[in-house]
């Protein structure tokens, strides 16, 4: 999260080059960044795959996906001309083979020799989880992380599948990395209106004294989705909407919700408040379980005119399969600030409609001084935070109807990104890209970050893991998930709002 922009000249190596996330994320992001003149003169692209792929046809594939992701539209063919001599190579090699990494040093010294200065040397690992042991090893064989002033590496999640294997896999990496070269992305954290929550209650005086238990009642985050498991059934059926979503995305905006004001805008300073909350969400005893989380899998079902598969009909997914693709949560906060204000969240597949918001429900008035006929209904103030489809902040509040009598009612003042700034905000990973170039951490996760966001779901996952669903598919495609999710926040007399 930047505040000024000075870059030297970088070298991005990207393992995984002729894959998907590549294709469309990765490579549109970083056009986005070469049109918007954040990137420095001397700013190359290495690509290495297990596929071979001619530098030509790998170029053309990256134009395609310009063409189809990019948030600037087709590549205009003078920019595309300029954009592809940055594009070096796509180098086709084993990542089990250390021979693959001394050949990458060397052409990466040769740019050093014609830059005539230090090139920053990013690595992204844009790969499976199975390849990502030998990569690391490699790199440190062929001597190309040693430096943490000069190298850093970007990983992709998942970041183990409890708390057990992401701390061995923390271990590992830190046998020959400093956390300091380390970047793992979230990328909800790249979004807009996530890094404004920070702007929100930390640059305005007037929401941080009532941002406690004394004024807030509840907490809801839902990150719903229409889209289905997609093409990715082998990854989902191994993951769930747990894993996939709360561990990491759900967990990271409730953390920037409840944490304490950082002392300073600096990257480890915002991460340990973030980790602070995390440590103080109350351990979930698993005789509870199923007093405290919700999940639920897709039938078929219509959306928006269509009629969709079950999660179980979808391609490599186990017509059997356990795997959940809802989950709901409700946790606490056991530290001051948040006794007794319950967090519920949400995430699910194929719901009736895509949206990513953030609840902050506040207490009713403490007194009600208007007679009942005149709020039929009087509704408590609410702060909504929007990140999805339409970034931007709402907040509810009662206003006099207009008329000769007195009357109330609840309205909205809205704050529209698009609208306040007429400008499009950049896609998460151009602004997470930038970061790492800068060596800005603030919107990667942290090693302890991972292991506490862990620490919280894994009783969760235990307990499903021992007893399977029985009711499974639950909810239809089209629609707010299983009814379970509603009984989870109706136990405490609240509903999803
Ligand atoms: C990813 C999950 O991390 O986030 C996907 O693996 C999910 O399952 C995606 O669809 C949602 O991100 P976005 O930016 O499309 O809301």
């Amino acid at each position: 999260m930047k505040s000024e922009l000075k870059l030297s000249p970088v070298d991005l190596v990207i393992f995984g080059a002729a894959g998907d996330l590549t294709w469309r994320k990765l490579i549109p992001a970083i056009y986005a960044l070469f049109l918007s003149g954040s990137l420095p003169d001397q700013f190359s692209v290495f690509g290495v795959d297990g596929k071979p792929m001619p530098a030509d046809d790998w170029r053309k594939r990256l134009r395609n996906g310009i063409d189809q992701f990019s948030r600037y539209g087709k590549a205009d063919p003078a920019k595309w001309k300029e954009f592809a001599t940055h594009l070096i190579d796509c180098a086709s090699g084993d990542f089990e083979n250390v021979e693959t990494f001394k050949s990458l040093a060397k052409s990466l010294e040769e740019r050093d020799r014609d830059a005539g200065e230090p090139v920053q040397h990013v690595f992204y690992l844009a790969t499976p989880p199975s390849v990502v042991h030998s990569i690391v090893e490699n790199l440190g064989k062929a001597e190309l992380t040693k430096d943490p002033e000069r190298s850093r590496l970007v990983f992709e999640k998942p970041f183990g599948h409890d708390l057990e294997s992401a701390h061995a896999i923390n271990q590992f990496l830190l046998q020959s990395l400093d956390e300091s070269q380390i970047y793992r992305i979230d990328h909800f954290l790249g979004k807009e209106t996530v890094q404004n929550i920070l702007a929100f209650r930390f640059a305005n005086a007037m929401f941080e004294p009532i941002w406690d238990r004394r004024y807030i009642d509840h907490v809801q985050i839902t990150v719903a989705e229409q889209v289905g498991v997609e093409h990715r059934g082998k990854y989902y059926e191994q993951a769930g909407a747990a894993r996939d979503m709360i561990q990491n995305h759900l967990m990271q905006i409730l953390s920037l919700i409840a944490m304490e004001a950082p002392a300073a805008f600096s990257a480890d300073e915002i991460r340990a408040r973030k980790v602070d909350v995390l440590r103080a969400v109350r351990p979930i005893p698993p005789e509870d379980v199923h007093q405290h989380a919700a999940r639920g899998q897709y039938a078929t079902g219509w959306l928006e005119g269509q009629h969709v598969p079950a999660y179980r009909d979808e391609p490599d997914v186990d017509p059997a399969s356990d795997t959940e693709t809802f989950a709901a949560l409700k946790l606490s906060i056991d530290n001051w600030r948040w006794q007794d204000v319950p967090f519920y969240m949400r995430t699910g597949k194929r719901m009736a409609q895509g949206l990513s918001k953030a609840i902050i429900q506040f207490r009713p008035v403490p007194h009600r001084s208007f007679p009942a006929t005149v709020s039929l209904d009087w509704q408590p103030n609410c702060l909504e935070i929007q990140i999805q489809p339409e970034e931007g902040i709402n907040l509810c509040f009662q206003a006099k109807q207009p008329g000769v009598v007195m009357r109330l009612s609840s309205q909205q003042m809205q704050f529209r990104y698009r609208e306040a700034f007429k400008t499009d905000p950049p896609e998460a990973y151009e602004t997470l890209l930038l970061d790492v170039m800068l060596g800005d951490a603030t919107l990667f996760m942290r090693a302890d970050q991972v292991e506490c966001a862990w620490k919280v779901i894994d009783p969760v996952l235990e307990a499903w893991e021992a007893s399977k669903p029985t009711d499974f598919p639950n909810y239809p495609s089209g629609s707010w998930g299983p009814e379970s999710a509603e009984g989870l926040i109706a136990r405490d007399g609240r509903s999803w709002l």
